[in-house]
């Protein structure tokens, strides 16, 4: 079938992996990226696609009601997945504005722009879906009941034998309350109610997922993976947080864009899914496998640069743990992670280590001439 779906956000991190797999797995359908280009979107994440005959790019503001509804009336647009956000909890503390104007307001003009489009449409809401992608920190924080870890109720390929751990007694799962803590999460909770509140509404096909920690290729070096392999690489300083014993739970990027592609084809209308693959880790555990991954590829002596290790002033409202509970989407659409943790640090550690120059372009900031180099002048 004949498809065309507007991905948001799909020059950022996760969007570029979700495009890259729409774009190649579907030749048939077409493929618009409508993203911002803010200081986090980069088109050189998605080199590799852009001259593909199914895929186009349209810098656009999602806040820009107006742009996005002729979009999608000139395009037909009959799918809308929805990543396009201010992502980073630190760039919140210091900035909620920023944070309620792009994920609320944006998220909602581009509901209004689905629904008036849609709704006129002979067929109605007949064939169409309005996928919005959240995160697990619209549910707060989970106690670290468990300081030295306990077995997690289900064993999944995303943790290995090795490390196959839980901090707390607790798990998010889809019924939970929302209690964010942060502006990013209060603007994303906010944008979550719109979401379902324009399907109990309105009847707009909506679909909800809510992702733990995501690391692979391509992440922003503002986020703590690729932020302290760069750093480890030059051996500077790891800035960490209190006494890192922060909790998260991390899933490899091309995971979450597998889930994204089953749930939009497959998951149900007014659903939410959390996505996850039980793989706690407090934030010190990790750095030190993050510091060992990278010594060993650099031929470094072991535990070389354990020293860069710096504990800094906490994050305010630094939540303490989080830990998704996937079973509904293991249950109901049969997904699971595909990867190892070890597997997949290792390969985003080599992948970082091996594309120096996607990361000097983004340190030095010459990532944003991309778009005037490949598309300003066409
Ligand atoms: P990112 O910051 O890497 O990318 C965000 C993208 O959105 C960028 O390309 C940016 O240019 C674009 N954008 C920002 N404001 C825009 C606007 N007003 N109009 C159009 N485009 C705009 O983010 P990410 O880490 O890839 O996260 C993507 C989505 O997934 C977000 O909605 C985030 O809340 C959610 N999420 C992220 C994680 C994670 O671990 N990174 C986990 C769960 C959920
Ligand atoms: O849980 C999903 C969320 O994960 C997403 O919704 C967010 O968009 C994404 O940014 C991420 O949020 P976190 O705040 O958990 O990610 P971050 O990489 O910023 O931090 C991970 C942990 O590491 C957190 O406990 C804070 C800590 N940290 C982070 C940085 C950048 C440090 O100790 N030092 C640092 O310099």
């Amino acid at each position: 079938m004949k498809r065309t779906i507007i991905i948001t956000g799909g020059a950022g991190f996760i969007g570029s992996h979700v495009v890259r797999l729409f774009v190649n797995k579907y030749p048939e359908y077409k493929i618009i990226n409508l993203d911002k280009l803010t200081y986090a979107g980069n088109l050189a994440n998605l080199k590799d696609v852009e001259g593909k005959p199914n895929y186009k790019f349209v810098k656009l503001d999602i806040c820009d009601f107006e742009g996005v509804y002729k979009l999608m009336q000139d395009e037909h647009v009959d799918g809308v997945i929805h990543l396009a956000a201010e992502s980073h909890v630190d760039r919140s503390i210091k900035d909620p504005f920023t944070f309620a104007q792009t994920n609320v307001m944006g998220t909602l003009s581009l509901l209004q722009a689905a629904k008036l489009y849609w709704e006129a449409l002979p067929e109605k809401w007949e064939g169409k879906r309005f996928y919005h992608i959240s995160t697990d920190e619209v549910y707060g924080a989970l106690e670290l009941t468990h300081p030295q870890g306990i077995e997690p109720p289900f064993s999944t390929k995303a943790s290995s034998g090795k490390h196959h751990l839980a901090y707390g007694d607790k798990f998010f799962t889809e019924d939970l309350k929302y209690l964010p803590h942060s502006p990013y999460s209060a603007a994303k909770a906010a944008s979550d109610h719109f979401v379902r509140a324009f399907h109990d509404t309105y009847g707009l096909p909506t679909v909800v997922t809510n992702c733990s920690n995501n690391y692979g290729p391509y992440q922003f070096p503002e986020k703590l993976i690729p932020l302290f392999i760069n750093n480890i690489r030059h051996k500077k300083p790891l800035p960490v947080y209190g006494k890192g014993e922060n909790v998260r739970d991390w899933l490899y990027v091309e995971d979450h864009a597998r889930a994204i592609d089953l749930i939009f084809h497959e998951g149900k209308v007014a659903e939410t899914y959390n996505i996850g693959g039980f793989n706690e880790w407090k934030n010190i555990d990790l750095i030190k496998v993050l510091i060992n991954t990278v010594d060993c590829l650099l031929g470094r002596a072991e535990g070389e640069d354990l020293s860069l290790i710096t504990y800094v002033t906490d994050r305010a409202g630094h939540d303490m743990r989080y830990a998704i509970d996937s079973t509904k989407l293991q249950k109901e659409l049969g997904w699971e992670p595909s990867l190892q943790f070890e597997e997949g640090i290792e390969k985003t550690v080599r992948w970082y280590l091996d594309n120096q120059e996607w990361m000097d372009n983004v340190t030095s900031g010459d990532y944003q001439k991309y778009y005037e180099e490949m598309y300003q002048r066409r």
